[in-house]
């Protein structure tokens, strides 16, 4: 399937989708982000695919929202249409999804990167919020998942001042997992989803929702949860062949049963 905005590329079982919009900087119309939920929902059902990596360009990762077509919406149209509540096509997302961030990822771009599972940044990567400069603040989810990134120090310091903070900075805070050379960006990125996709594929979608409730309950509930999703591993062929292997020191054979 061919997409307007995005490319598509399968790489093994990892599924790299690239922001395509270069000459606004990948920013995040309608369109594009009606296409990335609609490769979502394919992937997600796509038995072949384990993992997915979401980039963009060497010089963006995505600069936002579209402003262009944001400029004219009034309040009764944002409401009503429930402007951006398609993007939570991204946070839904159930298997593993890696982004892979090189140059700028502001607003909606920094926005859609933290809904990923974790973020892999070139050493050129700037992340920011911002909107503020615009006469808004982020829309979906920067004052919330930003700030359980990075805490509220620097959450509100970078949604209040529109500031935007290099790759360093922004591991130091813990916004991203590792940082690399931008010309290992993608191989670094597809070579994590390929190995997370070379796990069984109940345990990796178990650990990504065990770790994703973390940040919706309570430790008592969270911790609750993670033990029945551990119990139930026990019933799985993976786990008795992943032991098995590890005894009897061979290679395990995965079969995602
Ligand atoms: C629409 C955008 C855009 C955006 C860049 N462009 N960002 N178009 N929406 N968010 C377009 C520019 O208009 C320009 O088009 C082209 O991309 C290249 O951008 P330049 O500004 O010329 O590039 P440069 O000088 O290198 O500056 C890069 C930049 C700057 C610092 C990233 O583009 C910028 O500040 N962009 C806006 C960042 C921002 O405010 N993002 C938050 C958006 S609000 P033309 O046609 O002129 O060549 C948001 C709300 C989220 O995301 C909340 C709900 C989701």
């Amino acid at each position: 399937k061919s997409y307007e905005t995005l490319l598509t590329e399968i790489r093994g079982s990892v599924a790299l989708v690239t922001l395509n919009r270069p000459k606004a900087l990948n920013a995040l119309n309608s369109t594009l982000m009606a296409e990335l939920a609609d490769v979502l929902s394919l992937y997600e059902k796509d038995d072949a695919i384990g993992a997915v990596v979401l980039t963009g360009s060497e010089k963006a990762f995505a600069a936002g929202a579209d402003i262009k077509e944001m400029q004219g919406l009034d309040f009764v149209d944002a409401y009503v249409s429930d402007f951006i509540g398609g993007w939570d096509a991204v946070s839904t997302f159930r298997k593993p999804l890696i982004a892979a961030v090189s140059g700028f990822a502001l607003g909606g771009g920094c926005e859609v990167a933290m809904m990923c599972d974790f973020i892999i940044a070139s050493d050129t990567a700037k992340f920011g919020q911002p909107e503020i400069t615009l006469g808004i603040i982020p829309g979906a989810g920067g004052s919330q998942r930003l700030t359980r990134a990075v805490g509220k120090a620097k959450a509100m310091d970078l949604v209040l001042t529109g500031r935007m903070m290099d790759a360093a900075e922004a591991e130091r805070a813990g916004l991203v997992s590792r940082i690399v050379p931008a010309e290992r960006l993608i191989d670094e990125a597809v070579e994590a989803a390929q190995k997370i996709a070379s796990f069984p594929r109940a345990a990796v979608m178990m650990a990504k929702e065990a770790v994703s409730r973390s940040f919706e309950v309570t430790l008592t509930e969270g911790l609750r949860f993670e033990r029945r999703l551990f119990h139930s591993l026990f019933a799985t062929e993976d786990q008795k062949e992943g032991m098995a292997a590890f005894v009897e020191k061979r290679k395990p054979a995965f079969r995602n049963r």
